[in-house]
């Protein structure tokens, strides 16, 4: 997305104007644009007798905005907004504009000295610390800057930037108790407006004194009302829904289950095999010959999100029963002759952790890969679709590591699990602690936080064993011991967990 070291792509007049009308710009006597490029924005707002600024670095930027209002040819960051400006009159404030969409390790290819000014500053230190010290977004400096250094004038803020900037802005502000009370989200259609596919809106925050609110409501759209959802912070911890969270809480914990990833092997052209004609082949389509117990059902996240787990179509190669006890080959002289064959696809594998192990070795391998039943869901989709897994074919099945799941040595309990999971609540809390324009929103770390057994606590008995009976065709006597086991558990939690395998 950036084009340059100044984050540099103007603002289109027309999505300025709409902005401008929505905040009712024209009621503010006093209006900042703090990287105002050509002034677009200042260009929007024009209203009679309005004391408009704006900060530019660039030359020929600052002269083509000078039409719109006093532009300060500067470094936003080394100018002090609380007292460098030159207003010529008091009133309300409104800073609006677009930061640039710039991050330090962008800076850093471009071999740029357009960074922030480094501080001993609690506040920007943290910053650095929360957003990964190479990786901060130059537009969240520009933020706090603004936030810490106008909170006097009691300003609205309203900047274009992106989703993932407006989440941190809003956690660093509760961090450093800024005087914010509360804010807005418009998301806005940035490959529309700016080619560029980013999931990015419109954030506006109010800087008030009095009681501090560290929460956003998200709206559908810049035209459009609220959708109801808050995101924000609850005891510290920044959350997608506020009110989701709330109601769920309680199952904010720990699974009682380990959550395991699927099987690493960074050889899908060896490991991972197709079907044709019923038998496995490389995706090259050779036909594969290797003993049978090496071969295991695979069932990948897509597959897992459109819930085709019912037939073997295709299978993974696997050498290990765990990462501790490597295969002996002498005993699999067929396993043997076709890893060996394709030994320099293996042996090539680039990542460091395959360095000083056995060779033609896999990762996340363990009594848990071959347990019979799982609850498995894919790390790599944007809705959350548990699904429970059987073996096909008489034959545990296996995932990549883009899944993740839990196991179990029987069916009932696997059932009752996965009903749980798949239940309204679950479904709520996990919603309000994803953020779905995350890389990979779910997580094993997601995944660990959500307490079953609470969970389990908040639904209708009758109605999670009818679910659970509808999943895995298990009588009712059975799920119905399966969940007093599991209810066990919590009243020994800690101690008598019910143990998955491998768990
Ligand atoms: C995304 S553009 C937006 C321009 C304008 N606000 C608009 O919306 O059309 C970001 C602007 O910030 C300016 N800029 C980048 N770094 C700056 C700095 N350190 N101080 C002041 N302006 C800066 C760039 O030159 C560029 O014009």
């Amino acid at each position: 997305m950036p084009n340059n070291e100044f984050g540099d792509f103007q603002t289109p007049l027309e999505l300025a104007t709409r902005i401008a009308t929505l905040l009712d710009a024209a009621g503010y006597s006093r209006v900042l644009e703090p990287t105002c490029g050509r002034g677009t924005f200042l260009s929007a707002v024009a209203a009679p007798d309005q004391d408009r600024i704006g900060v530019e670095v660039q030359p020929s930027h600052a002269a083509a905005a000078a039409t719109f209002g006093t532009i300060l040819q500067r470094n936003v960051f080394t100018l002090s907004l609380g007292t460098d400006l030159p207003w010529t009159s008091d009133g309300p404030l409104l800073v609006v504009g677009n930061p640039p969409w710039v991050t330090s390790a962008d800076l850093s290819r471009f071999g740029s000295a357009n960074v922030p000014v480094k501080t001993n500053d609690r506040g920007l230190r943290g910053l650095e610390a929360r957003t990964g010290s190479a990786n901060f977004d130059v537009a969240e400096y520009i933020w706090i800057k603004l936030i810490r250094e106008l909170a006097p004038q009691e300003p609205t803020i309203a900047l274009l930037c992106k989703t993932q900037v407006a989440r941190n802005v809003l956690a660093h502000c509760a961090e450093l108790d800024l005087p914010v009370s509360g804010g807005r989200l418009y998301p806005v259609d940035s490959m529309r407006w700016f080619g560029a596919n980013v999931d990015a809106g419109l954030f506006v925050l109010d800087v008030r004194p009095g009681a501090a609110s560290y929460t956003c409501a998200v709206y559908e759209s810049l035209g459009s009302g609220p959708t109801g959802r808050r995101f924000g912070m609850v005891d510290g911890r920044l959350v997608a829904d506020v009110d989701g969270y709330a109601a769920t809480r309680a199952a904010d914990g720990r699974c009682p289950f380990v959550w395991r990833q699927g099987i690493k092997h960074d050889a899908t052209q060896v490991m991972e095999l197709v079907s044709v004609s019923g038998a496995p082949h490389t995706k090259a389509g050779d036909p594969v010959d290797v003993e049978e117990e090496f071969l295991f059902p695979l069932v990948k996240s897509t597959d897992l999100f459109r819930g085709r787990t019912a037939s073997a179509a295709k299978w993974m190669v696997v050498p290990q029963r765990s990462l501790s006890s490597p295969v002996s080959f002498s005993l699999a002289p067929k396993l043997w002759t076709y890893l060996s064959t394709h030994a320099s696809v293996l042996d090539g594998r680039k990542s460091s952790i395959y360095r000083k192990r056995p060779r033609f070795c896999v990762f996340g391998v363990g009594d848990y890969s071959f347990a019979p039943y799982k609850v498995a869901i894919s790390g790599m989709h944007k809705t959350p679709q548990f699904r429970l897994v059987s073996p096909l074919d008489g034959r545990p099945v296996v995932f990549d590591d883009t899944c993740y799941f839990l196991s179990f040595d029987d069916l009932a309990t696997a059932s009752v699990v996965c009903a749980i999971l798949r239940s309204s609540p679950a479904r709520t809390l996990i919603e309000s602690l994803v953020f779905w324009d995350s890389k990979r929103p779910v997580t094993k770390k997601l995944l660990q936080r959500i307490d079953i057994l609470v969970l389990a606590g908040l639904l209708d008995r009758d109605r999670l064993l009818d679910d659970a009976a509808a999943l895995g065709s298990c009588a009712r006597s059975d799920l119905s011991r399966a969940l007093l086991t599991l209810a066990g558990g919590r009243d020994h939690a800690g101690s008598t967990q019910p143990s998955p395998t491998g768990g």
